[in-house]
């Protein structure tokens, strides 16, 4: 591709996927950006930097590459990359909050942002209000009496698959004096673009279906505009939670098949959740593509599939939950989401076990499937044998 020539603006989710901030390499013509495998950069007299480079935790070209392409990719100003999901959360905490201020948190968000009020943000003055964000009249009433400085948003959340809509909550976050975060994990930017709809800030877990593969741990945040750009860039490098250049080219080689592995996980996706559905055993599938899901059509007014998680409540209760999870052989069992194979767990004593005795708690009969890109009639054989 000619740079040069090229118009990022004009063109279109797969092709930024594979192109923006991956320009062939000046030197060499690589077509894949090199893994910049190095802490220092020579300086040709003091401060004179070839590109601005100094030091690899205030900026790496790999690093900068993948930046670029996030930023194109969720139609943002500027992207910043971290080391983990919630080391990103950290930074863009503590870069826009101080003692004092409050923050509107989901009332069934992710376990490891709950904990990172609870028990981190909270020690340092910042007080959080879980809300059940579906119910807007909550949000708008929590955000009246108390001025929140942040209203943190999650779509579809985790574990719990529901839907908020960003629209919406933009427009009480602008009613109030609020900034809107979403954290934007379980769609991917190709299915949901939150900075479009309103919000301010997106965050993501790049370690899911960004990275797409299982193989690497990563974060990222976007800004919609520049107004926060310089106090990000600031904190990122004064804290220093950076990904690596391998980290960071690892994501970028999984973010370029995202659109294609994004439809297979969505078509995958809901077969099972129908097949669920019919069974027996299940009690109720948690789906936002299920035409009797509560979120259904908002999803359908803000994302262009409806994703690749899938939960699930069993009928006979939390042992056989247990159970159901241990005898899967295709869903192996194990935390995290969003890569290429299909996971299978259990939130209650997994990865929400941090909400246990919260208002924040998930139901213990709760199954949540990460449905993978494998033949779908192989997964449904081996979720039926596991159920019967
Ligand atoms: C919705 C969501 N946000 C944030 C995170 C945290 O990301 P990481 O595990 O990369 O730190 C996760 C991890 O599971 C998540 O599911």
């Amino acid at each position: 591709m000619n740079f040069e020539a090229a118009n990022f603006e004009t063109l279109n989710f797969e092709t930024l996927a594979i192109h923006a901030g991956q320009e062939p390499d000046p030197v060499t013509g690589a077509v894949v950006p090199p893994i910049y495998q190095t802490s220092t950069y020579k300086q040709d007299g003091i401060g004179g930097t070839r590109g601005g480079y100094e030091y690899s935790r205030t900026a790496n070209p790999t690093r900068t590459a993948l930046e670029t392409c996030l930023a194109a990719l969720e139609n943002g100003a500027r992207a910043f990359a971290f080391a983990s999901g919630m080391a990103a959360e950290d930074c863009l905490v503590r870069t826009l909050c101080r003692p004092g201020d409050r923050v509107l948190i989901p009332g069934d968000a992710y376990g490891g942002t709950y904990r990172l009020f609870d028990k981190v943000f909270k020690s340092w003055g910042i007080e959080y209000e879980p809300v059940l964000q579906t119910d807007l009249g909550a949000v708008a009433r929590a955000a009246a009496a108390q001025r929140p400085r942040l209203i943190w948003a999650e779509t579809p959340t985790n574990p719990l698959l529901s839907v908020v809509d960003i629209r919406a909550l933009a427009e009480i976050a602008r009613q109030h004096g609020a900034l809107l975060v979403v954290d934007n994990t379980f769609a991917s930017p190709y299915l949901q673009r939150p900075l479009d709809l309103g919000a301010d800030f997106v965050v993501h877990s790049t370690t899911k279906y960004l990275g797409g593969h299982s193989d690497v741990i990563g974060g990222a945040l976007v800004l919609k505009d520049e107004r926060h750009a310089a106090d990000l860039a600031f904190n990122q490098n004064a804290t220093g939670a950076v990904p690596g250049p391998f980290d960071a080219w690892l994501t970028l080689r999984g973010v370029k098949t995202l659109a294609a592995r994004m439809d297979r996980h969505c078509a995958n996706a809901a077969r099972v959740a129908q097949a669920l559905a019919d069974h027996p055993a299940v009690a109720a599938v948690l789906y936002p593509g299920l035409p009797g899901h509560p979120g259904h059509e908002v999803a359908k007014s803000q994302m262009r599939d409806f994703g690749g998680m899938v939960s699930f409540r069993l009928a006979a209760g939390e042992e056989k939950a247990v159970e159901v999870c241990g005898r899967t052989a295709l869903f192996t069992l194990g935390e995290s989401l969003g890569g290429v194979e299909s996971l299978i767990e259990h939130p209650a004593r997994m990865t929400h076990a941090s909400t246990a005795g919260s208002p924040l708690e998930v139901p213990p009969d709760l199954i949540r499937l990460s449905v993978g890109i494998e033949d779908p009639d192989d997964l449904l054989a081996d979720l039926y044998q596991a159920l019967d």
